[in-house]
């Protein structure tokens, strides 16, 4: 039984084609990446996994099961937990309130309020944020808005990750500190499904990559198979990677 599989996953906006024909496996266990372009197809295809969209065409399985038709509570019941692009937490709480939100919603519920703050505070540990608990988030910094997004994910007890740009907006070393957070959820035995735009992150910690170009799928292979094929340079990579090394020239000097 495959992981996480896609078979022609399609879907369409009135005309256009977002996302067109895509079959992608992931197995258990991995980090898988997901890049291209912008307007390439990959927060379409991840709306899809976790049921915020429905699928135009196409099936798409986890565990065996079809999720096809499955609302996103119920998705995320069977253990699919997201956090998203654009970070958008309750202003009027606190970081540990936000968590606890998610924890009342997950795939393992809590019995209570103090089994859920519980829960919560474990969470904010996880992801480094322990000192911050009882902040108001409005007054929480990107990174520590993106963390506290990832442990928002991590309470409902997901066994696949789908993390949607969690490394833009960061500086060089907060994207250190996101790529070792990623790695230890991982290392806990939860599957990661990343959409990155920064290379360098997305190149060292991924075990393989998709790649989405004009809602396609034009490759998908491990890092070093991605970062030397011909198609996934000249779309996407070519650039990205000039514009990598600029920056770690830049960084030297
Ligand atoms: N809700 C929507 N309604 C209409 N078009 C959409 C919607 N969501 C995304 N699109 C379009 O679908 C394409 C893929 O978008 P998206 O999945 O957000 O790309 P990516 O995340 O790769 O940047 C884009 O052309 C975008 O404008
Ligand atoms: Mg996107």
């Amino acid at each position: 039984m495959k992981f996480l599989e896609g078979a022609g996953v399609s879907r369409y906006f009135g005309g256009l084609v977002a996302v067109n024909e895509v079959d992608f496996i992931v197995e258990k266990g991995e980090i898988f990446g997901l890049i291209g372009p912008n307007g390439a197809g990959k927060t379409t295809l991840l709306n899809m996994i976790n049921g915020i969209l429905p699928i135009s065409a196409g099936k798409l399985y986890f565990q065996g099961q079809c999720l096809n038709g499955l609302k996103p509570h119920e998705i995320t019941h069977l253990g699919i937990g997201r956090a998203f692009q654009i970070v958008r937490p309750f202003e009027g709480l606190t970081a540990l309130q936000n968590v606890m939100v998610g924890g009342i919603f997950g795939s393992k519920p809590r019995k209570n309020t103090k089994e859920a703050s519980r829960g919560a505070e474990e969470m904010l540990a996880f992801v480094g944020l322990s000192e911050k608990m009882n902040s108001q988030v409005a007054g929480l910094t990107i990174p520590d808005r993106k963390r506290l997004e990832v442990a928002r994910a991590l309470v409902m007890n997901p066994k696949l990750l789908l993390l949607d740009e969690v490394m833009s907006a960061l500086n060089p070393k907060e994207v250190d500190a996101m790529m070792e957070m990623v790695t230890k959820v991982n290392s806990q035995g939860i599957t990661v499904v990343m959409i990155e735009h920064v290379m360098r992150a997305t190149m060292a910690i991924c075990h393989r990559i998709l790649v989405l170009h004009h809602g396609r799928r034009i490759a998908m292979d491990t890092p070093q198979e991605i970062s030397q094929n011909e198609e996934v340079l000249k779309s996407y990579l070519g650039e990205r990677f000039a514009r990598m090394e600029a920056e770690r020239r830049r960084t030297i000097d």
